[in-house]
C-alpha cells in the first residue's frame, strides 16, 4: 500500500458533515492544564476553533455557558460575543448541537449544585442553568446535557443521599417546565460519572441515571448522555451501557472518547483504548439509526502543541470512520455471518415463550427439554471472536 494513501492525512476516511461530528469548544479548547501541572499551551478563540472544526469536516460543537460567555461578562458584552458566534457559525455551516451548564469551576459550587447542602447555592445553580438554556436555545441546541460534576460527597455523613436526589429531582422538574413553557423544543440528557472530582457522584452509572429518570414528572423529556470514560472508569462495559440506553430509547446523546479501565478520567482521542469495545460501539450506534450527533469530549495529549490539537480531533473522527467501515464489513463477510449462525446469535431474536396463556405454561412444564442433551452444544464463540479479531487486525 502506498504510505501516503494510508498516512493520518489521507483523503480516505474524510468526514463530512453528514458524518454528525461533533466536539465540545472545551475539548479542543484544552490547555493541558492537570491537578500537578499549569496550562502547556493557549486558550483558543471559539470562533477559530469552529473554524477550524469545518475545515476538517465536523458537523458542529458543544458548549458550557462559559465557555463561550465569560463569567463576568456585562449584558452588551454578551450580546457582542454571541452574535459574533452566530455569524461564525453561519459563515461556516456549523451548527450548536449541544448545550450544557459549567456548574463546577467556580467555588461557589465547591460543595455542589443542584445538591449544595446551602439552598442559596441550589437556587443561584437553577438560575445560571436558566440562563445558559436561554443562550442553548438562542445558538438552536436542542439537546441540553446535566453533568453533576460537583453533586457528591467525600464525608458520608455530610449528605443524606435520599435528600440530595429529592434536590436533583425538583431542578430536573423545575427546569422541564421552564423549557416546556419557553417552547424550546429542547431535551435534557444526563450525564453520570462514578467520581471526579468528588470522591463519590450521584448518579454515578447510566443504570442509576435510567432509573431516577423513570421517577421524574417528565421522564419523556429526559434521557441520557453516556461517556466512554465514565462507565470504563466504573469497571462497567460502556458498549452494554449504550445498549440499554438505546433499548430504552434514551439515548438522546454520546460522549465519545478512549479510557483505560481502572484509572481517572482520561478523556484520550476517541478509539485509541479499548479497539473492540469502540468498533462495537460503532456498530451498535449505526445499526441502531441513532440520529444524534457523534460527540468527542475528548483532549489533546497534555505534550501536544496547536497541531497536534488538530491532530487530535482529526484521529477521533477518522477512527470512527475506519471503525464503521469495519462494521459494514462484519455484516458482509460470510465466514463471520456462518460463526454468527453457529453461535446462535440470531436464535436470541426469537421468543422464548410468547404471551402467557395457561395452556402454554403446562404444555411446556409437562415438556421442559433434555438439560443433558442441551448441554451437549457448543457456541463457537472463539471462532467468532478469533474472527473479529481478524478483521480488526485488518487481515479480513
Ligand atoms: C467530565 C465530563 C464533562 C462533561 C461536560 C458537559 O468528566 O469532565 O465528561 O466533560 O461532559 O461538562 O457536560
Ligand atoms: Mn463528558
Ligand atoms: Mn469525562
Amino acid at each position: 500500500m502506498d504510505v501516503k494513501a494510508s498516512s493520518a492525512t489521507s483523503e480516505a476516511y474524510r468526514p463530512t458533515r453528514a458524518d454528525k461530528f461533533t466536539f465540545g469548544l472545551w475539548t479542543v479548547g484544552n490547555p493541558g492544564r492537570d491537578p500537578f501541572g499549569d496550562t502547556t499551551r493557549a486558550r483558543l478563540d471559539p470562533n477559530d476553533s469552529v473554524r477550524k472544526l469545518a475545515e476538517l469536516g465536523a458537523y458542529g460543537i458543544s458548549m458550557h455557558d462559559d465557555d463561550l460567555v465569560p463569567y463576568n461578562a456585562s449584558a452588551s458584552e454578551r450580546d457582542a460575543i454571541v452574535s459574533r458566534f452566530k455569524k461564525t457559525l453561519s459563515d461556516t455551516g456549523m451548527v450548536v448541537a449541544m448545550a450544557t451548564t459549567n456548574l463546577f469551576g467556580h467555588p461557589v459550587f465547591k460543595d455542589g449544585a443542584f445538591t449544595s447542602n446551602d439552598r442559596a447555592v441550589r437556587r443561584y445553580a437553577i438560575a445560571k442553568t436558566m440562563k445558559a438554556i436561554d443562550l442553548g436555545a438562542e445558538l438552536g441546541a436542542k439537546i441540553y446535557v446535566f453533568w453533576g460534576g460537583r453533586e457528591g460527597v467525600e464525608a458520608m455523613a455530610a449528605k443524606r443521599p435520599g435528600d440530595a436526589l429529592d434536590r436533583f429531582r425538583e431542578t430536573m422538574d423545575f427546569l422541564s417546565e421552564y423549557v416546556i413553557e419557553r417552547g424550546y423544543g429542547m431535551k435534557f440528557a444526563m450525564e453520570p460519572k462514578p467520581n471526579e472530582p468528588r470522591g463519590d457522584t450521584f448518579l454515578p452509572t447510566v443504570g442509576h441515571a435510567l432509573a431516577f429518570i423513570s421517577t421524574l414528572a417528565h421522564p419523556e423529556m429526559v434521557g441520557v448522555n453516556p461517556e466512554t470514560a465514565h462507565e470504563t472508569m466504573s469497571g462497567l462495559s460502556f458498549y452494554h451501557a449504550v445498549g440499554q440506553a438505546i433499548w430504552q430509547g434514551k439515548l438522546f446523546h454520546i460522549d465519545l472518547n478512549g479510557q483505560k479501565i481502572g484509572r481517572y478520567d482520561q478523556d484520550l482521542r476517541f478509539g485509541s483504548e479499548g479497539v473492540k469495545d469502540a468498533f462495537f460501539l460503532v456498530k451498535l450506534l449505526e445499526d441502531s439509526g441513532y440520529q444524534g450527533p457523534r460527540h468527542f469530549d475528548a483532549h489533546a495529549y497534555r505534550m501536544e502543541d496547536a497541531e497536534g490539537v488538530w491532530d487530535f480531533a482529526a484521529g477521533c473522527m477518522r477512527t470512527y470512520l475506519i471503525l464503521k467501515e469495519k462494521a459494514k464489513r462484519f455484516d458482509t463477510d460470510p465466514e463471520i455471518q456462518a460463526a454468527l449462525k453457529a453461535a446462535s446469535v440470531f436464535e436470541l431474536a426469537e421468543p422464548s415463550v410468547g404471551k402467557y396463556s395457561s395452556a402454554a405454561a403446562q404444555a411446556l412444564k409437562a415438556d421442559p427439554g433434555d438439560p443433558d442433551k442441551l448441554a451437549l452444544r457448543g457456541y463457537g464463540n472463539e471462532r467468532l471472536d478469533q474472527l473479529v479479531m481478524e478483521l480488526l487486525l485488518g487481515i479480513r
